[in-house]
């Protein structure tokens, strides 16, 4: 299939059955998912807490993204691979695409980006390039140093209206679906009956959205040192290492 292909794909899944997407980072743990029959791999940006040691995702730069993205699409997955744009590679529309080419160049099928009516016209000078695009809307990691912390959002009436003019600006420029981060379930759940392209939830409860994406290491439990309140661990794979590691040391060292 197409990239194009693979998001019209995406796109039909409103309504139907739930998405289910992961982030990842490599080559190993994009084929193990996509053997397990993930729907989307994205190389998300937390790719510089989780996998690079950065306290946010700002430190990110579009060089780590490139690298990852190839990793990724070397592993030539069945899901659709989406490379997240870092912050301030998507200050103008002219920028915007010229990161999103890109990404594509390096293995990405769809690109993601972070906000709703300021990022309309360079989700447009995307989509109209031929490049999916998924929106990104709720808590904005990128903007969590102005915002001070990690929020969630959807709270009021206002601040539903505000995701709701956000998403369709999105959807008008021709996203094929968007992501939803730490937006009240009651809001999310809302919204998601209302737009026509489906959403995709992190931190928005289950059941909430038309699918779910979660960070690969909360869901296999191997960055133990932060958790977010939301995650649903799997696997205990940071105690795996440790006893792993353990009983190296123990045979080699006697
Ligand atoms: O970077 C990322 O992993 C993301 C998810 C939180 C959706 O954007």
């Amino acid at each position: 299939m197409t990239a194009q292909q693979k998001a019209a794909a995406l796109r039909a899944r409103k309504g139907g059955r739930p998405i289910a997407a992961l982030t990842a980072y490599d080559y190993p743990t994009a084929r193990l998912l996509d053997e397990a029959g993930v729907d989307v791999l994205l190389v998300g940006d937390s790719l510089g807490m989780v996998v690079l040691g950065f306290p946010d995702t700002t430190h990110v730069t579009l060089d780590h993204m490139l690298h990852h993205v190839a990793a990724v699409a070397r592993a030539k997955p069945s899901a659709l691979v989406i490379g997240d744009l870092p912050i301030h590679t998507y200050d103008t529309p002219q920028q915007a695409l010229e990161t999103a080419r890109r990404l594509v160049a390096a293995g990405a099928e769809a690109v993601k980006l972070e906000g709703g009516i300021r990022q309309a016209e360079k989700v447009r000078a995307i989509t109209s390039a031929g490049i999916p695009v998924i929106g990104h809307l709720g808590m904005l990691p990128q903007r969590v140093q102005e915002e001070g912390g990690y929020r969630k959002k959807g709270k009021t009436p206002e601040q539903a209206d505000a995701i709701r003019e956000g998403a369709l600006a999105l959807i008008a420029a021709g996203v094929c679906a968007i992501v939803f981060e730490s937006i009240i379930p009651e809001t999310a759940r809302l919204l998601t009956a209302s737009l026509s392209v489906p959403t995709i939830g992190i931190g928005c409860g289950e059941h909430t959205c038309d699918g779910e994406v979660a960070v690969v290491t909360d869901l296999l439990g191997s960055y133990p040192w932060f958790v977010p309140p939301f995650a649903k661990p799997e696997a205990d794979v940071a105690a795996i290492i440790r006893e792993a590691a353990a009983r190296y040391v123990a045979r080699v060292g006697g």
